[in-house]
């Protein structure tokens, strides 16, 4: 068993591996040209950045998040990098209105939808749990069942397009980390929720992708704000990791791992060494700069 151990773990590492890069030099970014995109939480942060991604790509882009005139700058600036159209619906994801409002704009003003890329995160703590439980609820509201919401909305049009959902969600979503236990709930859900749908939609020869991504600390102003002191560990760019999500969602992947090396290869630990992974992660914080709450 213990030999078995050692040679699969390096094989299994080399195959993921070669799997990730191989698929990576198909990417071409004229895939993206005329497609419908909507992105959700798009006003700042990776959303931001995928926007413009998009928009260099000629992609038709969709933007929303709750502040209008941060959005309104988003969609110029889509404009003016060569967005084959760009347009705005703001709105809380808490309120079920905006889900379907968006849908609407997608359906009367785009006629349809290729790929919807489900980003956006409500406002949590980054401290010890503070047994608030209306706060897992609402963000659990924001951060997974407005999910489940555009998914059931969009639906139609994406089995129409046979097009992709890209579900953007963390190594938190993976692991136990510390100091986020109700943003930690909400990404285990999207898993548990979008790997069983995949399933499904195999099983019904539903021609829609899942894709699942699992980031790593990325520098976006609001992560580094709440994040940079505590942790141990460089952020990645929001510019390449925005980048990264966009050609794994195209390519139709299973899962997009960013960075690789400290996402991917840490989950091999999981289910074989869950304790030596545990304190691993444990290592990379310090406590001791959490804000007094
Ligand atoms: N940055 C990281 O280190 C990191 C690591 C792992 C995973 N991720 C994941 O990557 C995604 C993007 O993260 P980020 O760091 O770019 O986030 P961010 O900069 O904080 O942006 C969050 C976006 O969500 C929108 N939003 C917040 N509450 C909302 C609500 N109630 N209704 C609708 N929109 C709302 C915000 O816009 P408004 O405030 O205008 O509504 C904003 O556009 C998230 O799913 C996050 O979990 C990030």
């Amino acid at each position: 068993m213990g030999l078995l151990q050692k040679i699969l773990i390096p094989v299994l590492g080399l195959v993921l591996a070669f799997c990730f890069y191989s698929s990576r030099e198909n990417f071409k970014p004229e895939m993206l040209k005329g497609k419908r995109v909507i992105v959700t939480g798009a006003s700042t942060g990776i959303g931001e950045q995928m926007a413009y991604h998009l928009a260099r790509m000629g992609a038709h882009v969709l933007v929303t998040a709750r502040t209008e005139a941060k959005l309104q700058q988003v969609v110029e600036r889509c404009r003016a990098l060569g967005a084959s159209s760009a347009r705005l619906v703001s709105g809380s994801m808490e309120d079920m209105a905006t889900t379907r409002q968006l849908v609407e704009v997608a359906e009367a003003e785009l006629g349809g939808l290729d790929m919807l890329i489900l980003n956006h995160v409500g406002k949590s703590y980054f401290n010890y749990f503070d047994g608030d439980v209306g706060h897992v609820q609402k963000l659990l509201d924001i951060n997974f069942l407005s999910y489940v919401a555009m998914t059931v909305s969009a639906l139609p049009m994406l089995k129409r397009s046979g097009g992709s959902i890209v579900v953007v969600s963390s190594m938190a979503g993976k692991v136990g980390f510390p100091f986020t236990v109700p943003y930690s709930a909400t990404k285990f859900a999207l898993d548990g929720f979008f790997s069983s749908l995949r399933q499904e939609f195999s099983i019904q020869s539903v021609n829609v992708s899942i894709t699942l991504c699992i980031l790593g600390f990325i520098d976006t102003e609001n992560a580094m704000r709440a994040a940079a002191d505590v942790l141990l560990m460089s952020p990645a760019p929001k510019e390449e990791c925005a980048l990264e999500i966009i050609k794994g969602g195209t390519l139709r992947q299973r899962e997009v791992y960013y960075r690789y090396a400290s996402t991917k290869l840490p989950l091999l630990l999981r289910d074989w060494a869950a304790e030596l992974l545990d304190l691993l992660v444990r290592q990379r914080y310090r406590p001791e700069r959490l804000r007094a709450a």
